[in-house]
């Protein structure tokens, strides 16, 4: 029976287990589930191929290990507390009986509209149970789900419906965001007309705002439950059966849709959720991300649930009706593990203290961050004003490709440290490459972080491009996985992430690949290139700074009007986390001689440092940057 980590010489020791015997370590963890039959190998890998295959052989299937295997312990106790984005409206408590008895017949409904095991199904959702039981009756009849962030507009929705190539998709009316209402079903209707792999469309009715229903294609939720039997049987799935595809951004313009398969992920999510969060019997778990994200996959939804755990999910933003809202729900439902992303904190800081200072937030024991570099300041703030300096915060270091947690600490037995995501899961082997790929050895050393050695819950492919996932991941160094990250460890051995290395930059936590909102620029009749960077913001982490060249631009020209045109542009192509902060119009790019745009000089600008742009020799045309530089301070 695998163990939880309660001591950090139970850390280290747990560590050492799982290098030496990596295969024996895991297998103990798997040991916790219901297999319908056990694995025939442990772990078989090649990351030049790249192939990664755990518990090879094993049968099973998710549902049944968080349902059938709990039940007769976890009954009637709650698996989702749901807290709707109005506080003044009713919320909902799905116990473990009833979340099971949802999720059986959802499956049944899924299975008489023609869906089947290896059939990709694309949710665009609110933040509402419907959600969380559709992926699992996905996950109970093997169908794969991909579910799309909400905020995504319908070409990008279409986009990811048509490299699925979904059949069904699931969405809803419309959502609540704070005092808006955002509409949903008209945007799946849009991007369907791109989109022929998809026979029906099953809409959840949450803001009851106008809809068109096309007859034969869309269904109501409601009415197309009624009467459906709560029997079913999950189906059989094969330990390395692709669970779910969860696009994300990279350094070139298509999203890469990340795969995840089901018996490791399984055993990873789990077990990451239990010793990063050390959660206990009874505990309220609260996960502020939405699972629209790897986060909400993985740390709302399997992580929690596999561990039989309450897992409390938000429909609502953390300033609506004010900044107070986070703490009035850890308040209002006795919150005992808190996991938000930094960027949320920074917005809640530059709020006020007041907002925080008057709630009662005895109940928490464990602060957690996710998703980008925590600032020092933020740390403290969160660690002070929120956790009244009694509870730990674990910063997570992880990304959609590798499942779940990477490096941090775990809650209360791994000293802590401002920043720094501090040691390895054990499991982990991260190593620090220089720029040829040689590994940096010892400590106080800085470059790029990648992992020598597979975890179960790490990605096995991106959907349909295997090519592509080798590329990305497997061939910048030879052998290892490489995370796009670079990083820091201390004296003490301690990681502490420093950001992307990569054209991917981290703007409130989400990724957004440069050339994805770069193209969507390209796309207005104006512009005839443009260079996307990141720059640093107070609240987002990053910002999106875009130089735009334009046709036809003199001085009668509205810059004003182009620029306002261009954003309006990129959050109909990707969504508003892609519209840019600033843009600046400029009439050519620094290129090099060979044509490459020098994005290092334009990082500098961007963050208003016009010193030292390093080695400029090899530049084309020199005057091109001051021309830069005399604008942006304009
Ligand atoms: O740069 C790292 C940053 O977020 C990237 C992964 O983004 P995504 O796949 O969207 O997943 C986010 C949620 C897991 C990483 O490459 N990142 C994530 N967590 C941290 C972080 N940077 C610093 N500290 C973290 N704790």
């Amino acid at each position: 029976m695998a163990v939880k980590i309660k001591t950090l010489s139970g850390y280290f020791h747990e560590y050492q287990k799982s290098i030496v015997n990596p295969e024996q370590f895991w297998q103990q963890q798997a040991e916790d589930f219901f297999w319908r039959k056990k694995c025939d190998c442990v772990l078989d890998w090649d990351f030049e191929e790249p192939r990664i295959e755990w518990f090879k052989g094993g049968k099973l299937n998710i549902t049944e290990n968080i349902f059938e295997r709990q039940l007769f312990t976890r009954k009637n106790q709650a698996a989702i507390i749901w807290e709707p984005n109005n506080p003044e409206d009713d919320g909902v408590t799905l116990t473990y009986t009833q979340l099971f008895e949802k999720v059986k017949q959802f499956a049944n409904v899924l299975l008489q509209n023609n869906i089947k095991k290896g059939d990709r199904v694309a949710l665009y959702m609110p933040m509402i149970p419907e959600l969380v039981i559709a992926m699992l009756a996905c996950a109970r009849i093997g169908a794969i789900h991909s579910i799309v962030f909400a905020g995504f507009s319908s070409n990008a929705l279409a986009d990811r419906i048509i490299d699925a190539q979904a059949k069904l998709v699931i969405a809803s009316d419309g959502a609540f965001r704070g005092k808006k209402s955002i509409p949903i079903k008209s945007v799946v209707d849009e991007a369907l007309k791109k989109c022929d792999s998809v026979e029906k469309v099953i809409v959840k009715k949450r803001t009851g705002e106008a809809i068109q229903m096309k007859e034969g294609r869309d269904f109501w939720w409601d009415e197309i439950c009624e009467g459906v039997s709560t029997e079913n049987e999950a189906e059989v799935m094969d330990a390395e059966d692709p669970l779910f595809i969860l696009y994300t951004s990279g350094s070139t313009d298509k999203p890469k849709g990340v795969v995840h398969t089901t018996g490791g992920y399984m055993v990873y999510t789990s077990y990451t959720f239990r010793n990063v969060f050390q959660y206990s019997e009874g505990d309220v778990y609260f996960c502020s991300a939405d699972i629209g994200w790897v986060t909400g996959h993985s740390y709302i939804v399997y992580g929690p649930l596999l561990s039989g755990a309450t897992s409390l999910m938000f429909e609502g933003i953390p300033t609506w009706p004010d900044a107070g809202r986070f703490w009035d729900i850890v308040e209002k439902h006795k919150v005992n593990q808190f996991y938000t992303a930094p960027t949320a904190i920074r917005a809640l800081m530059a709020e006020g203290n007041q907002f925080v200072e008057n709630k009662v937030l005895k109940s928490l024991k464990v602060l957690g961050t996710v998703g980008e570099p925590i600032n020092e300041e933020a740390w403290h703030w969160y660690h002070d004003h929120v956790g009244k300096n009694r509870c730990p915060i674990v910063d997570t270091w992880w990304q959609t490709e590798t499942g779940g947690i990477l490096i941090s600490p775990m809650a209360g037995i791994t000293p802590t440290k401002p920043s720094y995501a501090t040691l390895p899961l054990p499991g982990i082997q991260p190593i620090i490459v220089d720029p040829e790929g040689n590994e940096l050895k010892g400590n106080s050393v800085e470059g790029n972080l990648c992992i020598k050695f597979p975890w179960p819950g790490m990605t096995r492919t991106l959907y349909g491009d295997h090519k592509r996932f080798r590329q990305t991941y497997f061939s910048t160094y030879n052998g290892y996985y490489f995370t796009g990250d670079g990083v820091k460890r201390d004296e003490d051995g301690y990681y502490r992430i420093l950001g992307r290395v990569d054209d991917v930059i981290n703007v409130s936590g989400h990724r957004m690949g440069t050339a994805e909102v770069e193209n969507a620029i390209n796309e207005h009749p104006r512009v005839v290139e443009s260079a996307v960077v990141g720059y640093p913001h107070d609240i987002k982490g990053q910002g999106i700074f875009a130089f735009a060249v334009c046709n036809d631009v003199d001085e009668s020209t509205s810059l004003e009007g182009i620029i306002q045109s261009i954003k309006i542009g990129v959050n109909n192509i990707i969504g508003p986390i892609a519209r840019p902060d600033k843009i600046l119009i400029v009439s050519d790019l620094p290129k090099t001689r060979s044509g490459k745009i020098m994005r290092r000089i334009l990082r500098k600008i961007a963050s208003g440092d016009y010193s030292n742009f390093g080695d400029t020799s090899t530049l084309l045309d020199p005057g091109v940057v001051e021309e830069i530089i005399e604008k942006s301070k304009l």
